[in-house]
């Protein structure tokens, strides 16, 4: 069977996936891509020439060639036809995305979010509203490469492929034409192996880097007395043991989450979470000097080596914390927000997800949290049920 894939975004993944997908047989891709003039970009830098991927595999280089049939911003012309939908961008774009694709939504449509992030389903039934019951929604805890873009619109390099994805999915009432995972292994190829468990909100709760980043950003600079820096310190290998604990405490919040949704409806599995530590033996398990606990296992992992705080430079060359990157403007309200909010329903008592929204939300300008409670005036711009008008156990689930 033929299937025709839409890649949305401009940026490394979608690149890449613009080069393997139509390489593989029986696969067209078209890519979408609303960002300023990336389409006209591509588009022009693609016209008769080759579009390729430089694959990197034990110690070999395979040159994929494969080009994608349409490089768009026009979803009219992208979407209609459509077999399965891949979003390989950031989670702040995905809104701008649903939005454009909503009129083109049909019955047995599969959305997948690559990686979805927290609060990819919420986002999805938000926007898409009825329209979305007939889709089958995939998220993934990331994406499946390790990749860049050496040439926009021209050349990719993956640097290293996962072997294994984690992902979920939530069967629409129309079923696609192939069986979802089967589909999107498809276009993918044969690596990495798609593993699809558990409820989606597992994914939610599990898109980690929503709570490790401001874990260890508010274990760190909590108690800043404002002085300079001579150079930024080391973000992860520079974990002290009391952000470690932090972040264990954090997660150990986002555990007792899923146990309780799992407690309280009957039927959901949320076997696809686990501890942080759990996650960085499954993740990091080859990178990783010391697997005592979670703090050897930040402090020892080779994969972060030389990884610094975001820092400004002053005019004197020394540094300063900087509190607009993307560790606190994006991981807040698309990560730690979301599990708060997951939280709320299930009804679980959130002391240290709330200490890390407290001391961020006040260095960023924003109102998430107000008198314990996610009420705030910004709430509508994060990804939290909440923002969507999810407030009972049956409408998170999906039930
Ligand atoms: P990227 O950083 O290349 O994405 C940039 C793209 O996002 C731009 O080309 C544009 O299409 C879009 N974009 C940027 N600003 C925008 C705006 N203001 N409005 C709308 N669209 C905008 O992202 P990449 O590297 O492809 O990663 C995608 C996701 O996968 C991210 O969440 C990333 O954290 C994650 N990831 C990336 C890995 C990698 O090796 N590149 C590895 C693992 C995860």
């Amino acid at each position: 069977m033929k299937i025709t894939a839409l890649i949305c975004g401009g940026g490394n993944g979608a690149h890449v996936l613009a080069g393997l997908a139509p390489a593989q047989p029986d696969v067209e891709a078209r890519v979408l891509t609303l960002f300023a003039d990336e389409a006209e970009r591509w588009t022009k830098a693609m016209e008769g020439k080759d579009f390729s991927v430089d694959c990197h595999a034990g110690g070999k280089v395979t040159n994929v060639v494969g080009k994608p049939s349409i490089v768009t911003k026009d979803p009219a012309k992208a979407a209609p036809g459509v077999d399965i939908i891949v979003f390989t961008v950031p989670a702040f774009a995905h809104a701008g995305y649903l939005e454009a694709l909503k009129p083109y939504v049909k019955p047995g449509l599969v959305l997948v979010g690559c990686p979805g992030q927290a609060g990819f389903e919420f986002a999805v039934r938000g926007i898409w509203g009825e329209a979305a019951k007939g889709v089958t929604i995939m998220s993934f805890e990331s994406l499946p490469w390790a990749c860049r873009f050496l040439e926009f619109g021209r050349k990719a390099e993956v640097l290293g492929t996962k072997g294994t994805l984690q992902g979920a999915v939530n069967a629409g009432c129309t079923a696609p034409p192939m069986d979802a995972t089967a589909m999107l292994q498809k276009v993918l190829g044969p690596l990495p192996k798609l593993l699809t468990s558990g409820h989606l909100i597992g994914i939610t709760l599990m898109a980690t880097n929503g709570y490790l980043h401001p874990s260890i950003m508010c274990g760190h600079w909590e108690k800043w007395d404002g002085k300079t820096m001579q150079e930024p310190p080391l973000f992860y290998n520079g974990v002290s043991k009391e952000s470690a604990q932090l972040l264990s405490d954090v997660s150990d919040e986002v555990v007792a989450t899923a146990k309780t949704l799992e407690e309280k409806c009957k039927g959901v599995c949320m076997g696809n979470v686990s501890h942080m530590y759990q996650w960085y033996l499954r993740c990091y398990g080859n990178d990783i000097d010391d697997k005592t606990d979670l703090y050897t296992c930040i402090k020892t992992n080779r994969a972060y080596k030389g990884l610094t705080h975001p820092c400004t430079a002053n005019e004197d060359g020394s540094f300063s914390p900087n509190f607009g990157y993307r560790y606190m403007t994006e991981d807040l309200p698309f990560g730690i927000v979301v599990m708060r909010g997951v939280a709320t329903i299930a009804g679980v008592p959130t002391p240290h997800m709330d200490r890390i929204i407290y001391w961020g939300q006040k260095l960023m300008g924003k109102e998430y949290l107000v008198d314990g409670e996610l009420k705030g005036k910004d709430i509508p711009s994060t990804r939290s049920p909440q923002a969507y008008g999810i407030n009972t156990l049956e409408a998170l689930m999906g039930l």
